[in-house]
Parts: C-alpha cells; structure tokens; sequence
C-alpha cells in the first residue's frame, strides 16, 4: 500500500490505472480510523479495482471553538489498518496542499436549506466545510464511487444532494452505523470520553431505540415524543443540542404521513459532542 502527501503524484498514480480502464474508489475520512471507517474500505474493495483512502482533517469544517487541534492524528496506525483492510493508497494531504492559498481565500461550496437545521443550526460553516473538501476530493481523485458512513445522517444528505446538483460523475453509497456492543456509535470523538462517560454515552442509542420502537408501534405525536426525549436525556446529564423526527429524504420535520422517518440526536456529554441516528420504514406500518 503506498501513501501520498500531493494532489501531483496522487493523480499520477491514478491516470496509470485510469488507462488501463480500472474502477476507483473514494473513501474521504479524517483519520483515526475504527471498525466502522474499515467497513467503508471493505465496501468499496467489493465495488473497484483501486481503493483510495483519503485522510485529512479538514479545518473548513471546524467551528472557531471546536476541536480542530485535539481531534487525534494517528497517521502510522491508520496506515497500518488500511494496509490489512486492502487498500491501495493512502492520500494524506497537509492543509497547504488542499489550500494553498489559505482557508480565507478559498472557493466554497454551499448546499441551501438541508444544511440549515439539526447540526447546521448549531454549527455554522461546518456542512459548507464538508461540501468544499468533499468536492475538492471528488474533482482530485475523480472516483467512480464514494463511500461514507451513514452515522453522519446529514453529512451523507448533504452529499448525496452536492453530487446531484452538481451532475458530479460518481457514485455515492453508504455504509450502516458501526456499533459498539453496547450500541454506542462508533466515532473517533469516543476516545474523549472518560470511564465514566463512555458507559453513559449509550444512553443516546437507547433513547433513539425507544423512541423508534413507539414510533414503530404507531405513535405518530412526534412532537411529544421529542420533548420526551431531550427531558430525559437532559435528566441523565447530556445536554442535548436536538433531538428531532424527520423525513428521511428531505430531513424537514416529520409529518404524520411520512413513509419513511430519520430520528436524529446530538447531544453534549461532558466537553464531547455525540451524534446518532436511526431510520424508521413505515410502509409497512400504514394500517396503525
Ligand atoms: O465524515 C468525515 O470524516 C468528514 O466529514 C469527511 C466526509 C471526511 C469530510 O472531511
């Protein structure tokens, strides 16, 4: 497996298989990498001939107070994963490359309304950040098919719409949610929590799980059944930044006809920001 640090030697690498007619494959990540990034990799191996992994950590998408310089770099280890996942190459760009002219100078991309309410509302900036270095990655490596996580409900969204927008010529496919046996979701920012508060973070999960199961039992006062939810997990010490049932298309708030709702949950435990999701199929649940 090799790694690349520039955009040059990347597409270099790339034109090589692209004459020779192969499949390739994007998987964007920010590094340290669990089960459930390994899972995407895994994805996308069954769907290409080249399997690309990009690792950045993008600032675009960090807010002024957040957690840009803590988030964990561990390069060497993530290497060594992808190594015994089948991937082919590692593209671990430094900010410079992506920005040579800095982050002020940059051209944005920004997808409208989608990005507005749930994590955008709490946010600013964030899904912009995403949508620039996710179109900065497609147009550089030019994948026929991407692969995300769907833990990040509306990153995925936001993606999935950028591309159809913009006519961009791949394919995007997502992976469930990675769970701890617990059910906690798996993501980097987990390593932040202490003893303590990984054993409460489950919470979240349980508290999407129930709320699914009434919704799934008929329950259809949506309104009521989020109160419920962010009382409950303020009870428990979280401090929710929402907790909202939504059209799993269009991630505006569920009606009661909705065939088809997202339950999506962010919540603060601790300095840790915690972010989960469960779809609900009610085609099936139309004679409650
Ligand atoms: O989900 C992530 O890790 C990031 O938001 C992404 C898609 C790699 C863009 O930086």
């Amino acid at each position: 497996m090799r790694t690349t640090h520039t955009i040059n030697e990347l597409k270099a690498y790339l034109q090589h298989h692209r004459n020779r007619g192969h499949r390739i494959a994007l998987v964007p990540t920010m590094g340290n990498l669990h089960q459930g990034h390994l899972a995407l990799v895994k994805a996308a191996r069954q769907q290409a001939d080249v399997v690309v992994t990009s690792i950045f950590v993008n600032p675009l998408q960090f807010g002024a107070n957040e957690d840009l310089d803590s988030y964990p770099r561990t390069l060497a280890e993530d290497q060594r994963l992808l190594n015994e996942t089948g991937n082919d190459l590692v593209f671990a760009p430094s900010p410079r490359e992506m920005y040579p002219n800095g982050l002020d100078q940059h051209t944005r991309v920004t997808v409208p309304v989608i990005t507005e309410l749930h994590c955008g509302a709490n946010r600013p900036g964030h899904f912009t950040g995403v949508a620039t270095v996710v179109t900065l990655l497609f147009n550089i490596v030019q994948p026929d098919v991407a692969v995300f996580g769907e833990k990040d409900f509306q990153q995925l969204a936001v993606i999935r719409k950028l591309a159809q927008d913009l006519c961009l010529p791949v394919h995007v496919e997502s992976m469930p949610t990675y769970r701890e046996a617990d059910g906690l979701a798996m993501s980097s920012r987990n390593r932040y929590l202490s003893p303590q508060e990984r054993s409460k973070a489950v919470l979240i999960y349980q508290m999407l799980e129930a709320t699914a199961e009434h919704i799934r039992k008929g329950r259809r006062d949506y309104t009521a059944l989020t109160d419920q939810a962010v009382r409950s997990l303020a009870e428990q010490g979280f401090k929710p930044d929402y907790f909202n049932i939504v059209n799993s298309q269009t991630l505006a708030p569920a009606e009661y006809t909705d065939l088809q709702v997202t339950l999506l949950a962010a919540a603060w435990l601790g300095n840790t920001r915690l972010i989960d999701n469960i779809s609900v199929d009610l085609k099936d649940a139309s004679n409650h």
